[in-house]
């Protein structure tokens, strides 16, 4: 049991990256067939048959989004459509019923609504991270999909991902990989976090915000970060972004692919390879809860590869974070329907 937060008790300008257990959560059941109608809970834990699904075989799959508070004070949510169609397509890969894109959109608003006092205050680059997830709640002992499950999405007040924020960090290659072509790294799934725990602690300890993993056949290619996608700008004016079947979608890519023409970069997703680094002036990650955290070095064997600096953020990684989080504060316009009011 956590005790309910206050949010008197926040210190806005100085949050991490961490859970709170706030006054509200939405939940709905999955059961013969069909979903309940859903609605707001005040208990956060969730009770779990021993032999159900995601306990034992990993059917569990998950979003990670954020609320921004708007100079006017209203709240704003950035893309939730993409989250919702991304939950779906992991849902399909784990053999989990679908859920509504329009039910998964009003869980969101009534979890921000509910808990409108935990939405940090506009200023502060704080944001109330939203996590809707879904497990399978249902016994099998078999490896097959259970037939029961629960949605749910919590909500926390979050700072800073990665503790520098927009002060540039140090990467590190792993000889482990997180997700197989042809296996779970496009879904949002638990086990590809799982996977990541030992690379990303080590990392840690060797003193690395987070891990840059390498293709899982040759070990030749960037595929993404610990918990983020990863982007370089030539010395030639491209975006660059990896291409690769076992990363994860990023919302904040496909924006920044977007937003990085605006710029008049030119900008694709294409194969990085690792002994490629030096096509590089600036390098970063890319996510919701990484927002974008310029990536200062990579080491790889050895070999530390230092980007525009280890201790300022490049022109254009400052450029595209302003315009984006310029787009989810509210402060500029942005293309039609990623803004969406709560
Ligand atoms: N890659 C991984 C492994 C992630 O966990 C995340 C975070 O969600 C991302 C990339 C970025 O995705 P998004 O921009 O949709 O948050
Ligand atoms: C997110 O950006 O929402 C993520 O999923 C990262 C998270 C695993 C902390």
């Amino acid at each position: 049991m956590t005790e309910k937060a206050k949010a008197t008790d926040f210190d806005w300008n100085n949050l991490g990256f961490e859970y709170h257990d706030l006054p509200y959560r939405y939940r709905a059941y999955y059961k013969n067939g069909q979903w309940s109608v859903g609605g707001l809970e005040t208990e956060a834990t969730i009770p779990m048959h021993e032999a159900a699904s995601s306990l034992h075989y990993g059917q569990q799959i998950f979003e990670g989004l954020k609320a921004y508070r708007r100079k006017d004070g209203g709240v704003n949510l950035f893309r939730p459509d993409r989250n919702a169609a991304r939950f779906n397509r992991s849902a399909s890969r784990l053999m989990m019923p679908e859920l509504p894109e329009e039910q998964f959109i009003a869980a969101l608003k009534q979890v921000v609504a509910a808990n409108e006092e935990f939405v940090p205050p506009y200023g502060t680059g704080a944001t109330l991270y939203l996590r809707p997830f879904m497990v399978g709640q249902g016994a099998v002992v078999g490896v097959h999909p259970a037939d029961e499950y629960v949605f749910t999405v919590y909500a926390t007040p979050v700072g800073a991902y990665y503790k520098g924020g927009l002060t540039p960090t140090a990467y590190v290659t792993s000889m482990y990989d997180r997700a197989a072509h042809g296996g779970t790294g496009q879904a949002k799934v638990g086990g590809n976090y799982a996977a990541s725990m030992l690379p990303g602690d080590q990392a840690h300890k060797a003193g690395y915000s987070d891990v840059v993993y390498l293709d899982p056949r040759l070990h030749e290619s960037i595929e993404e970060l610990g918990s983020a996608n990863f982007f370089g700008i030539t010395k030639d004016g491209r975006f660059l972004t990896p291409k690769s079947p076992s990363i994860l979608p990023s919302v904040t890519k496909y924006s920044l692919l977007e937003l990085a023409k605006e710029l008049g970069l030119e900008a694709e997703e294409t194969v990085i390879n690792i002994n490629d680094l030096d096509q590089f002036q600036e390098a970063g990650a890319m996510g919701t809860a990484a927002v974008i955290s310029p990536v200062g070095s990579i080491t790889h064997n050895g070999n530390k590869h230092v980007f525009f600096s280890e201790s300022e953020v490049g022109p254009y990684t400052q450029k595209l974070y302003d315009r984006l989080t310029g787009i989810q504060f509210g402060e500029e316009q942005g293309p039609t329907g990623w803004a969406v009011d709560v």
